[in-house]
């Protein structure tokens, strides 16, 4: 057993929907989450600052003694995160390797569909993950920039009009493509699944990296005989408001915070 705690970090809020899976599936585990609040959103951002950010949202985690991290945010995963995950002494998962293995499970006809954000997409790491895994694989993908800022003014209904029709254009070409399998690759979209379910048909299975990425944590944890038998707690960071953090939290989590937030200041974490 390593009593040590989990670090998960994400540019915002999204993450949770991770940490929702992790307590899920390890219950007595203790997880620290850093939620990039401050910077946020990642995902119109140049590589090399996706990069820099994400070194300092470790960095920060690392000064916890934890005993691993998860890097929750597509964006971040998609983006050189293999670069830092070599460097470190603890493992780094980030959520592509998970959601690819996922989705070539999946797939019957070996037309997987990527969504995300534009650097997520730009990267083309889902198409490498996937063609190292599955070679002859098709990809078709669309990069999804206003799903973010939707979610976040609440337009989340299955239903909502604006929602719709934003999704409908987004999707069409991929969906149009003939995949039989779609990763939600950001952080946001799981929350409106019901709406990319209605458009993408029910014949297309749609991966959520975030759980997939946590299904392969704890089962590399139980593997090593390092899951935490008598844990569970929670401690959440963020680099701007910890009341709008709150507020927002049950949306991804799903239910109560159960743990306090505390706000970190972003100058101490560039020094
Ligand atoms: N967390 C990001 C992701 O999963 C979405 C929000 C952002 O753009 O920072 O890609």
């Amino acid at each position: 057993m390593d009593r040590r705690p989990i670090g998960v970090f994400d540019s915002g809020l999204g993450g949770l929907t991770a940490v929702k899976m992790l307590s899920k599936v390890l219950p007595c585990e203790d997880i620290i989450y850093f939620g990039d609040t401050g910077r946020v959103p990642y995902g119109g951002r140049s590589r090399e600052t996706i990069m820099k950010y994400a070194g300092e949202d470790i960095a920060f985690l690392r000064s916890f003694d934890i005993k691993a991290v998860l890097a929750a945010c597509g964006t971040v995963s998609t983006n050189g995160l293999e670069k830092v995950a070599e460097d470190s002494d603890v493992p780094v998962w980030g959520v592509v390797g998970a959601a690819a293995r996922e989705a070539v499970r999946m797939t019957k006809n070996g037309t997987i569909g990527i969504i995300g954000t534009k650097a997520s997409i730009s990267s083309g790491a889902y198409d490498r993950a996937i063609a190292a895994l599955l070679p002859g694989a098709v990809t078709a993908k669309a990069a999804c920039p206003l799903f973010v800022p939707l979610v976040e003014a609440g337009k989340t209904g299955r239903d909502d009009p604006v929602l719709r029709l934003v999704a409908e254009e987004y999707l069409a070409p991929v969906r149009d493509a003939g995949v039989d399998t779609l990763i939600l690759g950001c952080t946001h979209y799981p929350i409106i699944a019901e709406t990319i379910a209605d458009i993408m048909g029910p014949e297309v299975s749609l991966i959520d990296p975030g759980s997939a990425s946590a299904r392969e944590i704890a089962e590399y944890l139980r593997e090593n005989g390092l899951v935490n038998e008598e844990g569970g707690s929670r401690r959440y960071f963020v680099s701007d408001s910890p009341e709008a953090f709150s507020e927002s939290a049950r949306l991804f989590l799903g239910g109560e915070l159960m743990g306090e937030v505390m706000k970190v200041s972003l100058e101490e974490m560039q020094r």
